[in-house]
């Protein structure tokens, strides 16, 4: 199986009431581990990759282990560039097959994330790749993306609504009063907001900062319309903690197997993506004991 297109995961996620993980993977092993989860639940998965992610191992090796387990997967696996506000790395992603970029203008005055964002579009869908906008200050910084001064950019609906649409934007990633990271105190969230915008278009609307909210939360998102949910800090702190305690494990033993370490990562890993897919209601069995 090939990657699926991101837009009509989250237009199918829409009309049916739920919402497709999107998380950022960091390796072969949480690639490897987050396709699993999504097998076993039969969901279908955004696969995410932070620029960062995107450097370290290239484009070339990292869309080939994802196409890997894409293609061994039975669920539709899309591959998405979170947070990049670099032209020359959404470019490089396009060329290699990506599903789908999350341009990021937030840190443009409005006329130049208009203007750029149009541009991306473009040159994406020339390609047959989605994009995913974000012109207003999602607070958080995402592996060196980003600001904490919330607000910066905040526009009236109707006026986020009618860039998306004149720039061709697929999916619109809106402030909702959700952060990057883990929060220093409670957000102040924006159900409504995610229903007047999905009153005024069928765009898909992209939820920021999923770690952290409650399982409550999440279903009021949903239900007022958002279809694609990010999952960053839980996956990495599932990741590092499960990594930390097989180490202290090792030194205590003095037993020392990379493979085991793998197992346990992995099986840490795909424990939160479980979880999620239950929230988000993506899963076949959710569905079919709905
Ligand atoms: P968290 O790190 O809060 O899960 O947010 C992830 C995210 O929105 C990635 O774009």
């Amino acid at each position: 199986m090939t990657f699926a297109s991101t837009k009509l995961l989250a237009r199918e996620a829409r009309a049916n009431g739920y919402a497709i993980p999107a998380v950022n993977i960091v390796d072969g092993i949480s690639i490897a581990a987050v396709v699993r989860a999504a097998d076993r639940a039969g969901s279908p998965i955004i696969l995410q990759t932070s620029v960062k992610t995107v450097k370290y191992f290239g484009a070339e090796v990292l869309a080939g282990l994802a196409r890997a387990a894409a293609d061994a997967a039975d669920v539709p696996v899309a591959l998405h560039l979170d947070h990049c506000p670099d032209r020359a790395v959404i470019t490089e992603t396009i060329a290699h097959g990506w599903s789908s970029v999350l341009f990021d203008a937030s840190d443009r005055p409005f006329d130049v994330a208009r203007t750029e964002t149009a541009e991306v579009t473009a040159e994406a869908h020339a390609a047959g790749v989605d994009v995913e906008s974000e012109i207003e200050n999602i607070v958080g910084v995402e592996d060196g993306v980003g600001s904490d001064d919330p607000n910066v950019h905040f526009y009236p609906d109707e006026q986020l609504v009618a860039v998306a649409e004149e720039t061709g934007t697929d999916l619109i990633a809106p402030a909702l009063g959700t952060a990057h990271g883990l929060y220093k105190a409670s957000p102040v969230l924006l159900f409504d907001r995610v229903a007047a915008l999905a009153a005024l278009t069928d765009i898909p609307i992209v939820l920021h900062g999923g770690t952290g909210l409650s399982g409550e939360e999440f279903a009021r998102f949903i239900d007022a319309g958002v279809s694609k949910i990010n999952i960053s800090t839980a996956l990495k702190l599932a990741y590092m903690y499960s990594a930390r305690d097989h180490l202290a494990e090792a030194e205590r033993t003095g037993k020392w197997e990379p493979v085991r370490l793998f197992d346990q990562i992995g099986a840490a890993v795909e424990d939160v993506v479980t979880e999620h897919i239950a929230l988000f209601r993506s899963g076949s069995r959710q569905e079919v004991s709905a």
